[in-house]
């Protein structure tokens, strides 16, 4: 009898725990602020979504439970999606011809934004990495220097080198540069225009913003404004006006952006404006700057605030399209995001004192954000928690793991705060 007893005291106890439990997960969810409501005067709050948040299940790394709240999480706080990786060449075209697409997991993609009233981003259309061999592939040989592994028209070392690390996958811009026999300029601007075409167009009107042309720019101090590139050695500089130009045609409404990384770098901003003014200058139809963030914790609200102060005299918004602020010991060397040189910079121990840090890093990053929010229309998080993230060890989002908001969700929510205060 008194085990009896002391089993139905247990159960209860048990029940009466489990209810607090579930009680306070829903007090939480439902009293937690969004993202996207705290900011809605001033711009779109984004992130980037993979497949299996679209499509549910489990998939790489993520359980089928941890993918649905991973989902939930983006329902709840933001009101605009890019797809990681599902919109890349190398995964939307991975084969030449009518037939080679594979539309599925893009579809997913645009068909969850769509019924969750989001703001759909298209990303990419043309960039150096993820995309297949067949792609410049042709009858033409290839400059003797370029097939020795000697890039031709180099900006500094290392600019156009991919060497085989955590996102060596087989495409050009994984396990190395395509060296075989080439496709000539006339063949690539017809693949070119071919995919933007079926790509863009299959989206038109659901698609609302495109990043077209994706890390054009070289890094580094030398003079070359352009990265070497098979697009700029088969096609020459104008392989970006023609992107710009065969979007443009296939959804005439659609906002299209250049999109970049390291723009918080004096040098590589000069270059920006370089490239950008030039486009303006022969009409190119340009509608956004995308500028990445894929910043650390050593960024300052005067380094963003510069940045995006003298982004703006462009003329054009500004989009922040892929932010995260790494808190990896090793990430702590610059703002790069050139995938070749990723895996070194996730690797080892965060920072000291890494949360109080990337706080006030993203304290600081908002403040910026919202001085210029006559330009900055949307900001864009390169994942919605840190499971999720491309650089996982260094812990860049507002929320952990489990999707449990940070002190730096806290801290960003109070500068929309202050900012309403302020108005
Ligand atoms: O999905 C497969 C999985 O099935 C497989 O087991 C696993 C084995 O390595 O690979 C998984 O695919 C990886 C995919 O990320 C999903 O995590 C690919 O190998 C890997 O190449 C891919 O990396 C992406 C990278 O771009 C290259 O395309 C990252 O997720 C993505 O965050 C990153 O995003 C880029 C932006 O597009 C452009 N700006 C910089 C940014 C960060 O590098």
């Amino acid at each position: 009898m008194k085990s009896l007893n002391s089993r139905c005291t247990y159960q209860r106890g048990f029940l009466v725990a489990l209810w607090l439990a579930i009680a306070a997960t829903a007090y939480a969810a439902e009293s937690r602020v969004a993202l996207k409501d705290a900011f809605k005067e001033h711009f779109l709050i984004g992130t980037a979504v993979n497949r299996n948040m679209v499509t549910g299940g489990p998939g790489f790394r993520r359980s089928a439970e941890q993918n649905a709240e991973d989902a939930a999480l983006v329902k709840e706080q933001f009101n605009q999606i890019t797809a990681e990786n599902d919109v890349k060449w190398a995964l939307i075209h991975p084969r030449e011809g009518k037939d080679g697409y594979e539309f599925g997991a893009a579809d997913a993609f645009v068909n969850f934004g769509l019924s969750n009233q989001m703001h759909v981003v298209g990303h990419t259309l043309v960039w150096h990495s993820q995309t297949p061999n067949w792609v410049f592939a042709g009858t033409n040989p290839p400059p003797t220097n370029v097939a020795a592994g000697v890039a031709v028209n180099t900006n500094t070392p290392a600019t156009n080198q991919f060497r085989r690390g955590r996102f060596g996958d087989g495409f050009s811009g994984g396990l190395g540069r395509y060296n075989g026999p080439r496709a000539s300029r006339e063949e690539l601007l017809r693949r070119m225009r071919e995919h933007i075409h079926t790509v863009v167009g299959r989206y038109k009107g659901k698609v609302k913003s495109w990043d077209v042309v994706n890390e054009a720019i070289a890094d580094g101090g030398g003079t070359n404004i352009l990265r070497n590139s098979l697009w700029l050695e088969i096609i020459g500089p104008d392989f970006i006006a023609k992107a710009f130009q065969y979007a443009h045609e296939a959804d005439p409404d659609a906002i299209l952006r250049y999109n970049d990384y390291g723009l918080e770098n004096p040098t590589k901003r000069k270059k920006l404006f370089a490239l950008i003014k030039s486009l303006q200058a022969q009409k190119v139809p340009i509608h956004a700057i995308g500028s990445q963030a894929h910043v650390n914790v050593s960024i300052s609200f005067e380094a963003m605030d510069q940045t995006l102060t003298e982004i703006a005299t462009l003329g054009l918004p500004i989009h922040i399209t892929e932010l995260d602020v790494n808190s990896a010991a090793a990430g702590q060397r610059g703002f790069g995001a050139d995938i070749a040189n990723n895996a070194a910079k996730t690797q080892g121990g965060l920072v000291s004192d890494a949360d109080k840090k990337l706080t006030d890093a993203y304290a600081g990053i908002f403040r910026a954000f919202l001085n210029n929010r006559e330009s900055v229309k949307m900001v864009t998080f390169w994942g919605a928690n840190d499971a999720n993230s491309w650089r996982a060890n260094g812990k860049p989002l507002l929320f952990d793991g489990n999707s449990q908001p940070k002190p730096a969700f806290d801290a960003v929510i109070a500068e929309a705060k202050k900012r309403a205060v302020a108005k």
